[in-house]
């Protein structure tokens, strides 16, 4: 084998460096080209972050719902982690990187592959909340850096410092605000005539009476929480008004009874279910996991019989005009 990867964790940042044959060394003039933050934290880090990345909770009908903590392979402290609600997330993330990437053609838009330079190692790219590290890995860097890190503490990057930044499936883990001062962190440390590349599901799907009325419900909770459940629509207009000058959109739109990705998709939607499981008891007054399977069995196959999936992607320059 040509290559190995190594992975230490040290100070709660994990680096997974991936070391090439002496004899192609040469060849690679920096390192750590590519970076990755998530916000998992470890025990160790008892920080700011830690306390306000706990608290990440939900309000329905007047009851506060905590939501677990998001995990990632980036993370290594699997103490206080069911093993279940581990699998589970990864194996979301991963399948969710693999259904993405073939219903959009690829890991990013055309006009991104025109603009950025993967092959160079002098290409820097961010990808915020990095989830399992799918998309990164996707993209075959010569270095990667996975750092542990609060998003909405702000970016812990110089001023002009990539080429590329990613983020993708923001719209529950940010309310508005949050979003909307990320893209500011993200144009600060995007270099001049570099690229953000936005990517969000729409969260409210026409379909049968049950389709609706969750996806009603659901539109109303995030919105008392200050969460935009329709924000995919509006990802151009985010970036223009935080200072970039869209230069690709794309939507991308399939029933789910009859899409050749179909099926991926709705085990996407089944695993998601899990982690928005309390909000579901909550709707419908559940009380038993009995309760809970035989509705998201119900509301599965409503979705599957009855409803299209829709997906935005899009992407922006951060256009610096020369003074004279
Ligand atoms: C729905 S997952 C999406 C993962 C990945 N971007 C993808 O598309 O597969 C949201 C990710 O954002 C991370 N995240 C949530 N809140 C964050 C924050 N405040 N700062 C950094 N990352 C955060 C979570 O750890 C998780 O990896």
């Amino acid at each position: 084998m040509g290559q190995n990867i190594s992975i230490t964790n040290h100070n709660g940042v994990l680096k997974i460096k991936r070391n090439r044959r002496k004899s192609q060394k040469a060849s690679s003039s920096k390192e750590n080209n590519i970076s990755a933050t998530s916000s998992t934290i470890s025990n160790f880090q008892k920080s700011k972050a830690e306390e306000s990345y706990q608290s990440s909770s939900i309000i329905v009908q007047d009851h506060e719902y905590i939501f677990p903590k998001p995990v990632s392979s980036a993370s290594l402290d699997l103490r206080d982690l069911p093993y279940d609600t581990l699998k589970s997330e990864d194996d979301r993330m991963n399948a969710n990187q693999f259904a993405l990437k073939a219903l959009f053609g690829g890991n990013y838009l055309e006009e991104v592959g025109n603009r950025i330079n993967f092959e160079s190692t002098d290409t820097k790219v961010l990808d915020i909340g990095c989830g399992s590290g799918g998309w990164v890995m996707c993209i075959r860097p010569a270095n990667v850096s996975f750092i542990q890190h609060d998003a909405t503490l702000g970016l812990p990057y110089e001023d002009n410092t990539f080429d590329l930044v990613h983020m993708r499936m923001f719209l529950i883990a940010f309310n508005k605000y949050q979003y909307a001062d990320c893209m500011k962190e993200v144009l600060r440390v995007t270099k001049p005539n570099g690229i953000v590349q936005l990517l969000e599901v729409e969260m409210v799907d026409d379909g049968d009476e049950l389709v609706k009325e969750f996806g009603a419900a659901v539109e109303k909770i995030m919105e008392a929480n200050d969460q935009d459940a329709l924000i995919a629509q509006k990802l151009s207009t985010i970036m223009s008004t935080y200072g970039f000058t869209p230069i690709q959109e794309v939507r991308k739109s399939f029933r789910l009874n009859n899409h050749p990705l179909a099926s991926e998709f709705l085990y996407i939607f089944d695993i998601s279910l899990d982690t928005l499981k309390r909000m579901v008891f909550a709707v419908y007054g559940l009380s038993t996991e009995e309760e809970y399977k035989h509705w998201k069995l119900k509301w599965l196959e409503s979705r599957k019989n009855s409803s299209a999936s829709t997906w935005w992607c899009a992407a922006g320059q951060k256009v610096v005009v020369a003074a004279n």
